[in-house]
């Protein structure tokens, strides 16, 4: 389709970009900020401008719909949706989610969580996984109470997200997933049904209950609850998880954090800079757009490279490296334009405000056992495990 005076990235496969995408970047950044790559059918994206321009010009780039993976996942969420559709949806779940509702109704709920699988990973003792026993349950826990389900077991919650994550990847369309996928949908509808019951004409500050007053007809309701369950547990655990990974890397970074030097939300904005949870979006061309000298047809799919956005050399001093007094300055972790993460002031204030400050209060000398963490993953990233240790009565 494009034609040959293309920048054309033919070498460019899954497997590299789950295993280590940021040599892939560096590649594609010495092609050009716009590269084609057939054998992925789409074109790459690694300039933080022009994956800005693109989140922001829905009038030339927008969602894609047809064969939607997360409207197949999970229902008519707003995320598959372009204006002004997705603005209604997105207007009626913003009450939940701004940071004084945070402050003032969730942030008491983290805590509580926090300190509750504090106490049961202490019991774990050293050796116990800071991703799988702290990030995953506190993730989970968090987001059925803001979602509107706090009765619902975390583990019903990690699973349903599992489900619909996997589903919107099942691009082999493996009956398995297919089916964990029908089950999560089952579930979980019928959770938020009841929760819709119990909630009638309630000022609730949930998710479930700010959709009901602003008039979501229940599909709706249903198919964001699902999206923000999707969303809400990987990234926030990944990002936990990488941070304690970084700092322990940066032993003098960590000290001057403890100190008082440097804040956890400085700790929070350069990891997820870093290295994003999430690495890619996809929108479609609606007519010929022409960016850097590179046309790209209308129908053409485009991936905005968060993770190589947030590396962009052009913005970020030694992008490579991992700096909590770095200045403060737009990245791309959370996205940008209409649909930039709901999410980003509970999972700030979440992990920097509650988890991390505890865990380095409660578990002194808080270290992972190993040097050897490695990242994998290129639509989700993160670490799949962090076995830590601390000191103890017996290490003292
Ligand atoms: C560190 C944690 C998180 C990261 C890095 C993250 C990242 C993202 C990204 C990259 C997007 C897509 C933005 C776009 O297309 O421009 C997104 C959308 C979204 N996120 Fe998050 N997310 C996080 C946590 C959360 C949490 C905790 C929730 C729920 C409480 C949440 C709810 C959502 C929702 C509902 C959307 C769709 C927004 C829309 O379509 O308007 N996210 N997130």
């Amino acid at each position: 389709m494009p034609v040959n005076t293309v920048p054309t990235a033919d070498w460019v496969t899954l497997e590299q970009l789950a295993e280590d995408p940021y040599p892939v970047y560096d590649r594609l950044r010495a092609v050009g900020p716009v590269t084609w790559a057939p054998q992925l059918g789409r074109f790459l994206l690694t300039g933080l401008d022009d994956c800005r321009f693109v989140e922001a010009n829905e009038d030339l780039f927008e969602i894609e719909q047809e064969d939607s993976p997360l409207k197949r996942a999970m229902g008519e969420v707003m995320l598959s949706k372009n204006e002004p559709e997705h603005g209604v949806e997105r207007a009626a779940i913003n009450p939940a989610l701004r940071p004084k509702v945070i402050a003032e109704v969730w942030r008491a709920h983290f805590e509580a969580h926090a300190r509750q699988v504090l106490e049961r990973f202490r019991g774990l003792g050293p050796g116990a996984d800071i991703n799988a026993d702290f990030a995953l349950p506190y993730a989970a826990m968090n987001l059925g109470v803001v979602v509107g389900l706090p009765d619902v077991p975390w583990t019903d919650v990690q699973r349903w997200s599992l489900a619909f994550i996997a589903a919107v990847a099942n691009v082999q369309e493996d009956p398995r997933v297919s089916e964990a996928n029908r089950i999560a949908n089952a579930e979980a509808d019928a959770a938020i049904d009841r929760r819709m019951a119990e909630l009638a004409g309630s000022a609730d500050p949930s998710m479930i209950s700010v959709m009901l007053r602003a008039g979501l007809p229940p599909d709706l309701v249903r198919a964001n609850a699902k999206l923000a369950i999707s969303g809400g547990v990987n990234e926030p655990q990944h990002v936990l998880t990488s941070g304690v990974h970084a700092l322990s890397q940066h032993p003098d970074q960590l000290a001057a954090v403890r100190a008082g030097e440097y804040t956890y939300t400085q700790v929070f904005d350069e990891v997820v800079r870093w290295m994003p949870p999430i690495h890619t979006l996809m929108r479609r061309a609606r007519v010929d757009v022409e960016l850097n000298g590179v046309t790209m047809p209308a129908g053409s799919l485009v991936w905005i490279l968060l993770g190589a956005a947030n590396r962009d050399p052009r913005h970020f001093e030694q992008p490579d490296r991992f700096v909590v007094s770095r200045p403060r300055r737009p990245h791309l972790a959370f996205g940008s334009g209409p649909h930039i993460c709901a999410g980003s002031w509970a999972a700030r204030s979440s992990i920097a405000e509650v988890a991390w400050p505890l865990l380095y209060d409660g578990l002194p000398g808080l270290t992972p056992v190993d040097d050897d963490a490695r990242f994998h993953g290129f639509f989700f990233r993160g670490l799949p495990g962090l076995p830590v240790t601390w000191e103890t009565e017996n290490t003292k």
